[in-house]
């Protein structure tokens, strides 16, 4: 008989609270960048709750925090649980936050009821998921799995920090990355439990989410390189404004991702930069970012095509140079049969579930070059997140603990079935 996890909303309700007061308090509500001071507060409170869940802490070369319990047959590869507890400028209580604080959870549980699994349990909090300011997101998975280059490593932020140095700061060591990179069979199986991010969960009344599969997401970089001149002298003919062409490449990016293809995809320009960003001089320089996301790889083949194609004859047509890099991937993951199926029965144990793709990327998209993966949904309220506004019933959530550690248990004991 499998040993039952409590539904301990109260405690559950506590640790994310104290958490959402370990933030940047001169921005907006609950901000928690990677590679800041309150991000590194919040690692040390982390690393005691581990231990006081009976885990043995450590930190890897990418500056993953990993909380370690040994199972009895320590011959056969860990578990993992994970998830990340940054945050976008603005973001809430919930996202990533419950995976690696419900992981902590499971493991404070099997200490509490003495369980020893057979499988070691790795509890990991992810450094830096988020869109960073290095133009890359799942920073510490990829790390983990050797999938940051020198280029990426050598890359400087908005403050100055190269992202070795930022590694640094976390305790890791980034020349020991490749070395200590984990390949296939080194992970049985990793399991993370995320809000939904969305609307569907909600508005279908189910309380658990069977993920089937992770959009792949594709980031670029234009730059539109325009003349800067007098606002008030410069003729409407005379002018090579970087704005109003970024805008029309913006409307561009829209219209594509707007088309029909043979798989749904969204497109976004999120953030902006203007130079010299001055109400009387016509804009000499842009640069944005967008991203693309999809199930399949080639929707998002055709889709960057089209902008392409868009962009070229912007160009030319106004005559101004504007450039479109590549800056990052990640790849759209599909999740095995198998494991939706002992997650399917894992749920069904604790609430009502429903299987669905995600529209967000997690590090779960990482660790799939490695190792079979598995995602557990609970609701987003409204479909809201990356916004303060963030909200799941601790409730739903403690319900999701249960879930993972229903599941953690149906993998532990069948081998044959991951
Ligand atoms: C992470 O939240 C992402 O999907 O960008
Ligand atoms: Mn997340
Ligand atoms: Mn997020």
């Amino acid at each position: 008989m499998q040993p039952q996890c409590k539904l301990n909303v109260e405690r559950i309700k506590e640790k994310i609270t104290t958490l959402a007061t370990i933030i940047d308090k001169e921005r907006p509500l609950y901000t928690r960048r990677p590679f800041t001071e309150e991000y590194q507060q919040s690692r040390e409170w982390l690393k005691s709750e581990m231990i006081s869940a009976g885990l043995t802490v450590y930190v890897d070369a990418a500056s993953n925090l990993i909380g370690e319990r040994q199972g009895s047959r320590p011959e056969l590869p860990p578990i993992m649980i994970g998830s990340h507890t940054d945050s976008v400028v603005g973001g809430g209580r919930f996202d990533g936050i419950i995976g690696v604080l419900g992981g902590i959870e499971i493991a404070r549980q099997l200490m509490e009821q003495d369980v020893t699994l057979e499988h070691t349990l790795l509890i990991v909090d992810f450094t830096a998921e988020e869109a960073s300011e290095f133009g890359i997101s799942t920073i510490g998975s990829r790390g983990m799995v050797g999938n940051l280059t020198d280029e990426v490593l050598d890359r400087v932020n908005h403050t100055g920090l190269k992202l070795r140095k930022g590694i640094e700061q976390l305790d890791g060591r980034p020349e020991a990355i490749n070395e200590e990179k984990k390949t296939a069979g080194d992970i049985r199986l990793y399991l993370e439990l995320h809000i939904e991010q969305g609307p569907v969960l909600e508005q279908t009344n189910h309380e658990l989410g069977i993920v089937t599969g992770i959009v792949g997401i594709r980031r670029f970089q234009v730059v539109c390189k325009g003349i800067a001149n007098h606002a008030g002298t410069t003729p409407m003919n005379m002018r090579t404004d970087a704005l109003t062409s970024a805008s029309e490449v913006v409307l561009s990016i829209e219209d594509a991702a707007n088309q029909s293809y043979t798989s749904q995809i969204v497109g976004t320009v999120g953030r902006l930069f203007v130079e010299p960003n001055a109400s009387n001089v016509v804009p000499g320089h842009v640069t944005f970012d967008f991203e693309l996301r999809s199930l399949q790889p080639d929707v998002l083949d055709e889709a960057t095509r089209n902008i392409e194609q868009s962009i070229a004859s912007i160009s030319s047509k106004r005559n101004i140079e504007i450039c479109m890099i590549p800056i990052s991937v990640s790849d759209s993951i599909v999740i095995q049969d198998n494991i939706i199926e002992g997650i399917e029965e894992s749920c069904n144990k604790v609430g009502s579930s429903i299987k669905l793709p995600s529209g967000a990327g997690h590090d779960a998209n990482q660790i799939a070059s490695i190792a079979p993966v598995g995602m557990i949904f609970v609701p987003s309220q409204n479909g809201i997140s990356h916004s303060a506004d963030e909200w799941t019933d601790y409730e739903l959530v403690a319900k999701g603990v249960q879930a993972l550690w229903n599941s953690l248990h149906y993998f532990d004991g069948c081998f044959d079935k991951i």
